[in-house]
C-alpha cells in the first residue's frame, strides 16, 4: 500500500507539471497572451489570446488576431502597424468601387475604440462621371456625409496626371470622430464606361495617375486610426477602477478628445511603453544628450528628470548651457586643495565602502529583477492554483470521526459525502465514492489532477484526493447553504425576486457548465447535472456546480464519449439514454430541465399528478406549445415586469430540450443569452472588433429628403443636386 501510494503521488505531480508545460501556463481564467506575429512584436496595450474562448480578456487590452492570410489582423481588417506614442494604428481598409449594379462593394466599418484620424487621411474619390462619399452613424442615430464629385462631361483633357486637382480625382478632409462607417463610390452614368472608386487613404500614399482610371486600383489601401483602450470608461472612470486602470507607472491619463476609452501618455522624463505593465521609464537625459548642462559632466541623472552642477570646488554657477561654470580664485582652490589632501584617505576609504554599497545595490536590483520576471514569467496562476493535494486515509478518517453517520451530507448515485473537520480548521466536504476497479485507476487520477485545475467561482473546488483507501475518497470545499432543490422546493411565497434570484442562479450554473465544456485544458462533461448537484453558498446566494463524480473528460479530439448510461431520472437525456453516446449536449438537456424546474418550482420526477405527462419536461413542453406556459409558472413569481424574461427563459428551456442533442444550443450560448438577461447594464458590448462588411445590397431611391444626406464638399458642387436627383442613392445596411 505504501509503495503505491508513492508510485500514484510521482504520477499525479508529473500528470499537474505536464498539463502546466503542455498548456503553456494557461490555468482557467487567465488568457495566455502571445505577443508575437509572424516575427512581428505586438506592443501593449495590443494583444493575442491564445485561448480567447476559455478565459476572461483584460478589457484594456486590444484583442488582435494573427491569421495566416493577411498575418495581423484587427476583426477582419489587416494590420499594417502599431505607434505607441502616437496611439495611432495603421490598417488596410477596401477601396469602394462601383463598376455597374452587379459588380460593386460599399465596405462599411464599426468600432467604438478606432476613429479615422481626421490629420492623417484624406477622403478621395477616383473616376469619371463619378462620386463618393463617407456616411458616419453617430450612436444618437445621428447621421453625416461627406464626400466630393468629379465630371470632365466627357472632356478628358483637364485630367491632371500625378495630382488630384478636382477632375478624375476630387479629395476632401475628414471630420473628426468617425467611427461607424460606410463609404460609397457611384456614378452618374447609368452604364458606366469605368469604374468609380472612393476610399480613404493615409496622407501620402496614394498618387492620382490617370491609368487609374482605365486599369483600376489596389484593392485596399492603408488609413490611420487613432486607437483607445477601454472603450467602456473615461480618465477619471478608469482611474476609480484601481487595480484596472490601464496607465501604467510613471504615465498619465487622456482622454481630452476622446469619447470612448482613453489613451495613456509617458510623464515628460520618461520613455517606453506606458501600457506595458512595467510602465514608462526613466530617461537618462545626460546619457541621452538631451540635457541642459555644458556639458555631460556637469549632468546628473534624476529620476524623471536631471540637473546641473558645477564640480564642488574650484568653480561656481549653475552648470547649465546658459549659466556655465566659474573658476573661482586660487586661494580657494588651494583651501580646497589641502582640505583634499587632508582628507585623502578618508575619501578612499569611504569610495571603497561605497563601490561596496553598489555592488549590493547592484545585486539586490539584479535579484528585484529576477523576481519580477519570474513573476512575470509565472503569472498569478502559480501561486493561486495550488495543486493537487494528496490526504492521508489517517486524516479524514479524524476529520469525519471515522465516517459517523450523523456527518452525512448527502448520498447520490455517485457515494455518499460526509462533511469532513480537517485539523487546519477547513470545513470540507468528503465524498466516498462508489467501487471503482483498477483499469479506472490511471483515469481517475487524471480527472483528479484536471479537476483540481478547475477554478472557477460557480464551480466546487476539489482539493485533494485520498488514494489509500478501497475506494476512492475525493475531498472538496464545503459549500453552506444547501441544495438548489432544497431552496426551490423549500420556498412556500415566491415572487419577482425570487425569480431575480433564480435567474442569476440559473446564469451562474449555466456559465460554470459552459467552462466546463470549453474552459479547461479539456473539455469536461458534468454528466449529471441537476438540482441537487448545485450548491449554494453565502449570503448572496452563489450557485456552485458539484459532484464531478460521474463526470467525463472527453479527448480533444473527440466530442463525444462511450459510457454506461448513468445520471438521474428526470434529467437525463433521451438521445443519451438510447445511443450511450454521452456529449457535451447531454449537460444541455439536464440543463434545461434545471431551468424548467426554476420556473415551476416542480421536482423533475413525482411532480403534481397530471396523467399522462411523464416527465416534468415534457409536461411543460406540452404547456409552452399551447402558448400556455403561464398556467405552469410558479404561482406568484410573474409580475408585469418579468413577464418578457420569464418568457424568454421558457423558450431557452424549450431549445435545451430539444430531443436531437444536435439542435440544442451549446452551453456557452446558453451562458451567454443568461448572462446577457442578469446584466442589467448592457451599454457597452465587451466585444469591440473592427469589422468591415462589403455589402452587396443596392436600394434605390428617389425622394428628394434623402439627396441631402449627401453633404456634398466638393469645389464642383455647382454641377448640382439636379442631377443627383436622378441618380442611384444608395441606403446602407447597419454595418453590424
Ligand atoms: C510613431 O510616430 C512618431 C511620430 O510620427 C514617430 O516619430 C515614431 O517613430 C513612430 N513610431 C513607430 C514605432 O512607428
Ligand atoms: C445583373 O445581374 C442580373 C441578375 O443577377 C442580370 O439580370 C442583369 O442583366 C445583370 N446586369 C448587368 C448590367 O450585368
Ligand atoms: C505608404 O507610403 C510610404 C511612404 O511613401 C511607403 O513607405 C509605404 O510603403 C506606403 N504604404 C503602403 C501600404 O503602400
Ligand atoms: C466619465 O465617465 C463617468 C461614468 O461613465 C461619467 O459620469 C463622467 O461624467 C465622465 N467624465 C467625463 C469627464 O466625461
Ligand atoms: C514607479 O516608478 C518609480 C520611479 O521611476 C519607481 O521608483 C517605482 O518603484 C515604480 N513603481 C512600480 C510599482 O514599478
Ligand atoms: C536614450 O534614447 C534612446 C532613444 O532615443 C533610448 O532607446 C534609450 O533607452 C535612451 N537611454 C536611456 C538611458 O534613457
Ligand atoms: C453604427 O451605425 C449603425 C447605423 O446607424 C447602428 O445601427 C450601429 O449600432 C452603429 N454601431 C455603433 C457601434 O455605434
Amino acid at each position: 500500500m505504501k509503495m503505491m501510494k508513492h508510485v500514484l503521488m510521482v504520477t499525479t505531480l508529473s500528470m499537474v507539471v505536464g498539463i502546466v508545460g503542455l498548456v503553456a501556463d494557461s490555468p482557467p481564467n487567465t488568457c495566455t497572451e502571445i505577443r508575437t506575429c509572424r516575427n512581428v512584436e505586438i506592443p501593449y496595450p495590443f494583444v493575442i489570446y491564445k485561448n480567447l474562448k476559455s478565459c476572461s480578456p483584460d478589457p484594456r487590452l486590444i484583442k488582435l488576431k494573427c491569421n495566416d492570410k493577411d498575418g495581423l489582423v484587427k476583426g477582419n481588417v489587416p494590420v499594417l502597424s502599431i505607434n505607441i506614442s502616437t496611439s495611432q494604428i495603421e490598417l488596410s481598409l477596401i477601396v469602394s468601387k462601383y463598376c455597374g449594379k452587379n459588380n460593386s462593394n460599399n465596405p462599411s466599418l464599426t468600432s467604438k475604440s478606432f476613429t479615422i484620424s481626421s490629420k492623417d487621411n484624406k477622403l478621395l474619390t477616383v473616376g469619371d462621371n463619378s462620386y463618393g462619399y463617407l456616411n458616419s452613424f453617430g450612436d444618437d442615430g445621428s447621421k453625416y456625409s461627406t464626400g466630393c464629385l468629379t465630371r470632365s462631361f466627357g472632356d478628358s483633357r483637364s485630367i491632371d496626371h500625378g495630382t488630384c486637382s478636382g477632375i478624375g480625382c476630387c479629395q476632401v478632409d475628414i471630420p473628426p470622430r468617425m467611427r461607424n462607417i460606410t463609404i460609397e463610390a457611384s456614378s452618374f452614368d447609368e452604364l458606366p464606361k469605368s469604374c468609380s472608386y472612393a476610399f480613404v487613404v493615409k496622407n501620402g500614399n496614394y498618387t492620382f495617375s490617370s491609368t487609374h482610371l482605365s486599369q483600376g486600383l489596389p484593392d485596399d489601401l492603408p488609413v490611420i486610426f487613432d486607437w483607445t483602450i477601454d472603450f467602456a470608461n473615461n480618465c477619471t472612470s478608469a482611474k476609480n477602477n484601481g487595480v484596472n486602470y490601464g496607465c501604467k507607472n510613471n504615465s498619465k491619463c487622456d482622454d481630452e478628445d476622446t469619447d470612448y476609452g482613453y489613451r495613456c501618455i509617458c510623464n515628460p522624463g520618461y520613455e517606453g511603453n506606458p501600457y506595458d505593465p512595467i510602465g514608462c521609464r526613466d530617461i537618462n537625459e545626460c546619457e541621452n544628450d538631451t540635457h541642459e548642462c555644458k556639458t555631460k559632466a556637469n549632468c546628473k541623472n534624476i529620476d524623471g528628470s536631471h540637473t546641473c552642477f558645477c564640480p564642488k570646488w574650484g568653480s561656481s554657477g549653475d552648470g547649465t548651457k546658459k549659466g556655465g561654470c566659474q573658476n573661482l580664485p586660487n586661494i580657494v582652490l588651494g583651501v580646497g586643495a589641502a582640505f583634499i589632501l587632508l582628507f585623502a584617505g578618508t575619501f578612499s576609504y569611504l569610495i571603497y565602502h561605497k563601490r561596496k554599497f553598489i555592488k549590493l545595490k547592484e545585486k539586490l536590483f539584479e535579484q528585484n529583477g529576477g523576481l519580477f520576471l519570474r513573476q512575470k514569467l509565472s503569472g498569478k496562476e502559480y501561486s493561486s492554483s495550488q495543486s493537487t493535494q494528496i490526504f492521508t486515509q489517517d486524516e479524514l478518517k479524524k476529520a469525519t470521526k471515522n465516517f459517523d453517520e450523523s456527518l452525512i451530507v448527502g448520498r447520490g448515485g455517485f457515494g455518499t459525502v460526509f462533511k469532513g473537520f480537517l485539523d487546519d480548521k477547513r470545513i470540507v466536504a468528503i465524498k466516498k465514492s462508489k467501487q471503482i476497479n483498477k483499469n479506472q485507476i490511471q483515469q481517475f487520477i487524471d480527472e483528479v489532477v484536471v479537476l483540481s485545475q478547475i477554478n472557477h467561482k460557480n464551480v466546487v473546488k476539489l482539493l485533494g484526493c485520498c488514494l489509500e483507501t478501497k475506494v476512492p475518497l475525493l475531498v472538496y470545499e464545503f459549500v453552506s447553504n444547501g441544495t438548489l432543490s432544497n431552496f426551490i422546493h423549500k420556498e412556500r411565497q415566491v415572487n419577482n425576486g425570487t425569480w431575480k434570484t433564480r435567474l442569476k442562479i440559473a446564469a451562474e450554473v449555466a456559465g460554470a457548465l459552459s467552462y466546463l465544456h470549453s474552459g479547461v485544458t479539456i473539455p469536461i462533461i458534468h454528466s449529471d447535472v441537476k438540482s441537487d448537484n448545485v450548491l449554494l453558498d453565502g449570503t448572496n446566494i452563489t450557485a456552485r456546480v458539484s459532484d464531478f463524480g460521474a463526470s467525463k473528460l472527453v479527448p480533444l479530439d473527440q466530442t463525444e464519449v462511450a459510457t454506461i448510461v448513468q445520471g438521474t431520472f428526470g434529467y437525463l437525456d433521451p438521445e443519451y439514454m438510447q445511443t450511450s453516446q454521452l456529449t457535451d449536449k447531454s449537460d444541455v438537456y439536464s440543463f434545461g430541465v434545471v431551468l424548467v424546474e426554476l420556473l415551476t418550482g416542480e421536482k423533475p420526477f413525482c411532480f403534481g399528478g397530471q396523467e399522462n405527462s411523464r416527465s416534468l419536461a415534457m409536461h411543460f413542453l406540452s404547456y409552452l406549445k399551447k402558448d400556455r406556459v403561464f398556467e405552469v409558472i410558479q404561482n406568484g413569481m410573474r409580475n408585469e415586469g418579468n413577464e418578457q424574461e420569464i418568457k424568454e427563459v421558457a423558450v431557452l428551456a424549450s431549445q435545451c430540450l430539444r430531443l436531437r442533442g444536435e439542435k440544442r444550443p451549446s452551453m456557452k450560448e446558453v451562458a451567454m443569452k443568461l448572462e446577457g438577461m442578469t446584466i442589467l447594464d448592457k451599454r457597452s458590448p465587451v466585444d469591440d472588433d473592427i469589422n468591415i462588411e462589403e455589402t452587396q445590397y443596392l436600394l434605390y431611391e428617389s425622394s428628394s429628403s434623402s439627396i441631402h444626406e449627401l453633404g456634398d464638399t466638393s469645389k464642383h458642387g455647382d454641377v448640382g443636386y439636379d442631377s443627383l436627383k436622378e441618380c442611384k442613392l444608395i441606403v446602407l445596411d447597419d454595418g453590424r
